[in-house]
């Protein structure tokens, strides 16, 4: 066989190969869904956020907490100043996020949270936010403690461990011990551009405490949302681009069991989990082609999706709200407190509806 020949042989299977792979890359992330509207009766878009709402957590008095101002490779950001924390009591109808002072203890110039988790120390019910940062593109938790009455966090610690190189959510389980999602395999900058291309199930799940620190799950095409089942005896695990919740057994060594995936026909981002009902309720991305492209003639949509009875032989899984992006953009979060929707998103504003 001629060089020549050897060569465009060669282009001629790595193009097929690279478009195989677009197809499967589209396929994953349903590029040529359309989304009809689905809209609630209700809704109102917040002040004071306009540089996304990531996630958000809604302690049991209705004071939600809310990250923003993420950076993400390959993800619009239209904040050029550090991310921030807010509040937001769903009790006062004047509906005003505000933001919580921060100890100047640590770096808040490169402060970039993401996924957030509270735990509530029942002794003597201290409350723990713990917050997925990356500061210059890293990958750290930080711990603070909410002092509810001044508005504040006080940050504890900064949690880093080789394990922990790629997390994108975590669910606290202890005053210092949580789990953590990684939405990557690779650690390297190029390979992790790269990975979405091989479409390989290789992201885990680890657990965290100061003594014991290991991977309990695997088998994840992009490891998202984690949360816990209010009686702590299940784990939820979001796989974004595999478009499925994984239900997850704890063990009392902190293992994990896989038990079941429910199939959601969307790519959800975070999961909050009703206390009242248990309930799941994710923020999700109808057309994750769109989100990443962020076309302004075609704007990402929104989706939350609730999950019921899951533990049933027959979960039920419902649309609750869908937009095609003329309101709200790249929804990553959705969490219920009485009658309210809070629907959160990675770059774009955050919203409250009313839920009947
Ligand atoms: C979204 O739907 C509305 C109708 O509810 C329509 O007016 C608008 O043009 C649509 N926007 C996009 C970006 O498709």
């Amino acid at each position: 066989m001629g060089k020549l020949m050897f060569i465009s042989l060669f282009v001629a299977a790595l193009s097929a190969l690279f478009g195989e792979r677009i197809i499967n890359l589209r396929s994953r992330t349903l590029a040529s869904r359309e989304l009809a509207q689905n809209h609630l009766p209700d809704c109102a878009l917040l002040r004071n956020l306009e540089y996304g709402s990531e996630d958000i957590t809604i302690l049991p008095n209705g004071l939600a907490l809310i990250s923003t101002g993420l950076k993400y490779p390959g993800v619009p950001s239209f904040s050029d100043g550090p991310g921030k924390m807010f509040s937001l009591d769903l009790q006062d109808s004047r509906m005003k996020p505000v933001e919580l002072r921060m100890t100047r203890n640590f770096d808040l110039d490169s402060f970039n949270p993401h996924g957030i988790s509270v735990y509530t120390d029942e002794n003597d019910n201290a409350i723990y936010l713990f917050v997925v940062n990356h500061p210059q593109h890293e990958s750290q938790v930080e711990l603070f403690r909410f002092i509810e009455d001044e508005h504040s966090l006080l940050h504890l610690k900064t949690i880093k461990h080789e394990l922990l190189h790629s997390v994108n959510d975590i669910v606290a389980v202890g005053v210092e011990s949580f789990y953590a999602t990684n939405d990557h395999f690779f650690t390297n900058a190029v390979l992790k551009q790269v990975e979405p291309l091989l479409g390989q199930p290789w992201c885990n799940v680890v657990y965290y405490s100061p003594e014991d620190v290991k991977e309990v799950s695997v088998g994840y095409y992009f490891a998202n949302g984690i949360n816990i089942s209010p009686d702590k005896s299940h784990l939820y695990v979001v796989d974004i681009l595999d478009h499925k919740v994984h239900v997850l057994e704890r063990k009392e060594s902190n293992a994990l069991v896989p038990v079941k995936a429910v199939a959601v026909g969307s790519l959800c981002d975070n999961v909050e989990i009703d206390a009242d009902t248990g309930d799941l309720w994710l923020g999700c991305h109808p057309n994750g082609w769109k989100a990443v492209l962020n076309d302004p003639a075609v704007p990402p949509g929104s989706e939350v999706i609730r999950i019921q009875n899951i533990h049933s032989e027959l979960p039920v899984v419902t649309q609750v709200y869908a937009d095609n992006g003329s309101v709200i953009i790249g929804s990553s979060v959705a969490a219920r407190y009485k009658g309210k929707l809070l629907i959160g998103t990675v770059y774009h504003k955050a919203m409250c509806c009313d839920l009947e």
